[in-house]
């Protein structure tokens, strides 16, 4: 029997890949699940993707390898549009290498940072990908702790305590998931002059920037941010073009550089189709998006009615595209509560501790499922 690689035993298949299997099942044998589970919008993209995909997909060379930095006018209007919705000026000095989604991006960093044990430090809750791409990388992922008391910000003193000789990376991803807080600038600053004293990287971690916010943040707007922060963002949310998987890494050139070599060795180049779709869809996003955040507002309120039947405590003002709930069953660990919730009512939510040990007690539910099958889920509890 072949053996896999150590490193490919040091992660399981991502919980979603299973439990999507497991819930396609159920529904195949008649359980009709209504999957309050994944962040994939369902919303159509705005209508001028479609048309740049199709009007590009008639056009010569479409089909051909591009540009591995992504075709010209993608790179300006990736620049053009960070200057305009994140307010960054000047602008010259950053660059961007699109990518197939943010996730892909979170592993070209920790390839291209991590050393065989060096450590990268991760958000507890925080998205499952951290930590596998840093193993992955043979790195050692050490979390910081994020707690309700203080809003789920950083703590400068922990995470400082944390740094070791080995610390050469550090993930934060405001606005947060899975709490959905949005940054606090303060702590952000202090932790940009720890970063260089320390001489870390430093990852905003940025998918959600524009949903249920009204001031997009981006980490680049803070001063001086750019000598050692890069920030990776997507259209997966934001254009709810998640499963056409694009999105980009944005930073200092001399930073994006050493991740830029890895990704020529991973892929080559990028459809064009796409990121003439991709340009479309940040020439769009202002209408979009208003238009998107009016439906995922209904949908929330919505979400925060079916947690009040679940006597859960939720925030209110909060961005991106879930509701973070505490739940008062302490009898449930949050990988039983949501089982229970599966088995008993046919309902998926996602448990806490999917993302890390500070999620116990908590589930997370999805603004990505429509409002009457919201309301019916309201309705089975
Ligand atoms: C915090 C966070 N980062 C990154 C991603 C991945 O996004 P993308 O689709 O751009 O790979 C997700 C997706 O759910 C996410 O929640």
């Amino acid at each position: 029997m072949m053996k896999a690689s150590n490193r490919s035993e040091t992660i399981k298949e991502y919980y979603f890949s299973h439990k999507m299997r497991e819930i396609q099942t159920l529904n195949d044998e008649g359980a009709d699940v209504i999957n309050l589970g994944i962040g994939s919008p369902d919303l159509m993209p705005d209508s001028s993707v479609n048309r740049a995909l199709l009007e590009d997909l008639a056009e010569e060379g479409a089909f051909k390898y591009q540009p591995y930095n992504g075709i010209e006018s993608f790179r300006k209007t990736i620049k053009a549009w960070y200057k305009e919705t994140y307010n960054l000026d000047p602008i010259d000095s950053i660059s961007t290498i699109p990518l197939i989604g943010s996730k892909e991006g979170i592993h070209f960093l920790c390839l291209a940072y991590l050393n065989p044990q060096d450590e990268a430090l991760i958000p507890n809750p925080g998205y499952p990908a951290y930590a596998s791409a840093i193993r992955l990388a043979n790195g050692k992922p050490v979390s910081y702790t994020l707690k309700k008391e203080e809003n789920w910000q950083i703590n400068l003193s922990e995470i400082e305590a944390k740094i070791t000789q080995k610390t050469k990376l550090l993930f934060v991803n405001y606005p947060h998931m899975p709490t959905g807080v949005m940054a606090n600038r303060q702590r952000l600053e202090s932790l940009i002059a720890l970063a260089k004293r320390h001489d870390i990287l430093l990852c905003n971690d940025n998918p959600y920037s524009l949903i249920l916010s009204d001031e997009p943040f981006s980490i680049l707007q803070i001063p001086g941010a750019d000598e050692v922060c890069i920030e990776l963002n997507s259209l997966s949310k934001s254009a709810a073009m998640a499963g056409s998987r694009i999105g980009m890494m944005v930073g200092r050139e001399a930073l994006l550089h050493p991740a830029f070599k890895i990704q020529t060795s991973f892929s080559s180049g990028m459809f064009r189709p796409l990121q003439k779709a991709a340009i479309a869809a940040l020439n769009a996003t202002s209408n979009f998006v208003a238009e998107s955040n009016k439906e995922y507002r209904q949908r929330r309120n919505l979400i925060w009615s079916l947690f009040d039947k679940l006597d859960c405590t939720y925030q209110k003002e909060t961005a991106g595209l879930f509701v973070w709930a505490e739940y008062q069953y302490p009898e449930f660990n949050s990988y039983e509560f949501s089982n229970h919730l599966l088995e008993r009512y046919k309902i998926f939510i996602a448990p806490g501790e999917l993302f890390g040990t500070q999620g116990n007690n908590y589930i997370r539910a999805s603004l990505c499922q429509t409002q009457p099958e919201i309301r019916r889920a309201i309705h089975r509890l």
